[in-house]
């Protein structure tokens, strides 16, 4: 089989990430190889998100420069994938020209047949079409392999879609009907994840909670159950919960799965029921507020992220004064905030009193204002303690403070269960160049922290964990 090379560019969110590697496996059976420089591939894809518009132009943008390279080699096959395909379809064909190919979300796994088609008859092709009681993955099996073997924290998918159509949310509308896959399907790709030395899972669904509902399989915190019987796998995080369906066994999950990491992401989205409401998204702030509780209380610890969104049509100064005491009230240890933007398809772009732009950046800058303060505090609230980090590879090469200033210091990166990036070094390393503690990639190490940063911690390593070499000749470390 002839020899060749993709590029892809995936913008958007953690199952972005996943679908890219699906692909990679699905182009691997037809002889495709992934490659970092665009100028050499033979195919280029770009994996897109349509969350918000944002995210939507940058897809456009990148596919428009691509113009120019088609023209210079007229053999190089263009395509788009992922969420702005499916809900653009055919029309992208008559805004750009040189794209040969548009393939939605559950046509990943037809991949490698509409290359094929596309190679031997040079036609262009677009595959939207959504079943949604059936999704196709692609098993990862010796021959494709791990596209990626530095990474030792991966994701994967265990659901499909979203039926619970939030008013400002274009997902259910490009992703389908919500569909579980089967627990055997995920547990044996995690095992081969772990047996080619992946220590950390992340679990993605759009809604966690709902898992094998529909399809009467195992529950979520079951999965989780499994999962952490998963012998090798150190680490366990999942995303994403809806509030509306947090259960009782799921919040008792974290204290009893020891691999499941003491972080949850519990997007909230406003403070203001009225607002809650109009987003359809079926709880109150009380209801949100208890749950937060319940989960502190179970799990002392436990660290909890949150999505909001400001200028959501009809959102007041009142309303947003709602999401900013609700933030001061369970002062998350991060935050992501987002300006409201029509979707096409999702039906508060039909609402009234849209927030007008100059207003919703103010009430941006303010809640990222405030979240500050609290990421600040938590920040510094680690120094002098010893934190467990998963190391995830080198930092930048980096001189740091005063007392160990030396040029080309080896400066290491990873995150602590609570989901906090801590920056280290090996003390020895500094004074002698000498590595002491023969730190890598997927080793966990007890860091001490010295120093907050906004987005951070700084520390040195006074710990790691012994290095093991498993049957297959993988390396592996002791808990
Ligand atoms: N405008 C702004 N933010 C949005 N999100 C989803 N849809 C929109 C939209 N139309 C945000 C939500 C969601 C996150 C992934 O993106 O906060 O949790
Ligand atoms: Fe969108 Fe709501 Fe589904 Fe999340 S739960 S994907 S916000 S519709």
């Amino acid at each position: 089989m002839k020899k060749k090379s993709v590029y892809i560019n995936t913008i958007g969110c953690q199952m972005n990430v996943y679908d890219t590697e699906q692909i990679i496996r699905a182009l691997f059976t037809i002889g495709y190889r992934p490659v970092a420089l665009m100028d050499k591939a033979d195919l280029i894809i770009v994996n897109t998100c349509a969350i918000r518009e944002k995210a939507e132009q940058k897809a456009f943008s990148f596919l428009g420069r691509l113009a120019a390279m088609k023209r210079k080699n007229p053999g190089l096959i263009v395509g788009i994938g992922g969420c702005v395909a499916q809900q653009e379809g055919r029309k992208i064909f008559k805004r750009m020209p040189h794209v040969d190919l548009v393939f939605g979300t559950r046509a990943i796994g037809r991949l490698h047949h509409i290359i094929q088609q596309i190679e031997s008859k040079k036609c262009r092709i677009v595959d939207v079409e959504i079943e949604n009681d059936r999704c196709d993955f692609i098993s990862l099996n010796d021959i494709n392999g791990n596209a990626d073997l530095e990474n030792k924290s991966k994701f994967v998918t265990i659901m499909q879609g979203c039926d619970n159509f939030c008013t400002y949310c274009v997902v259910p509308y490009v992703r389908g009907r919500e569909i579980s896959r089967k627990p055997e399907d995920i547990i044996n790709e995690i095992g081969k994840l772990v047996d080619s030395g992946v220590r950390e899972i992340t679990l993605l669904g759009q809604n966690v909670n709902s898992y094998g509902k529909k399809e009467g399989l195992c529950s979520f915190p079951e999965l989780l159950s499994l999962v952490n019987d998963i012998e090798g796998l150190s680490r366990i995080r999942f995303t994403t919960s809806h509030p509306k369906d947090l259960s009782k066994e799921l919040i008792l999950a974290f204290n009893y799965l020891d691999k499941l990491c003491n972080h949850i992401h519990l997007p909230v989205q406003s403070g203001s029921n009225k607002i809650l409401k109009k987003m359809n998204r079926k709880y109150t702030r009380e209801l949100y507020i208890e749950n937060i509780e319940k989960l502190r209380h179970n799990c002392v610890d436990i660290a909890v992220t949150s999505d909001i969104i400001v200028g959501f049509p009809g959102e007041t100064e009142s309303d947003f004064e709602d999401t900013i005491s609700l933030v001061n009230h369970v002062k998350f240890d991060g935050l992501f905030a987002f300006i409201y933007s029509d979707r096409p398809n999702a039906p508060a772009a039909g609402f009234l009193n849209k927030v007008p732009e100059k207003e919703k950046k103010e009430r941006l800058q303010r809640l990222l204002d405030l979240q500050k303060i609290h990421t600040d505090k938590n920040n510094r609230a680690l120094t002098g303690s010893v934190e467990k980090v998963l190391v995830e590879g080198l930092s930048k090469m980096q001189c740091i403070g005063k007392s160990e200033k030396a040029d080309g210091v080896q400066e290491w990166t990873g995150r602590t269960s609570t989901n906090r990036i801590v920056n280290f070094i090996d003390p020895a390393f500094c004074n002698s160049g000498k590595e002491s503690m023969h730190i890598a990639a997927g080793k966990m190490v007890d860091v001490k922290i010295e120093k907050a940063m906004a987005h951070s911690v700084w520390g040195k390593a006074v710990k790691t964990e012994p290095e093991l070499i498993n049957s297959k000749g993988v390396k592996s470390y002791a808990a």
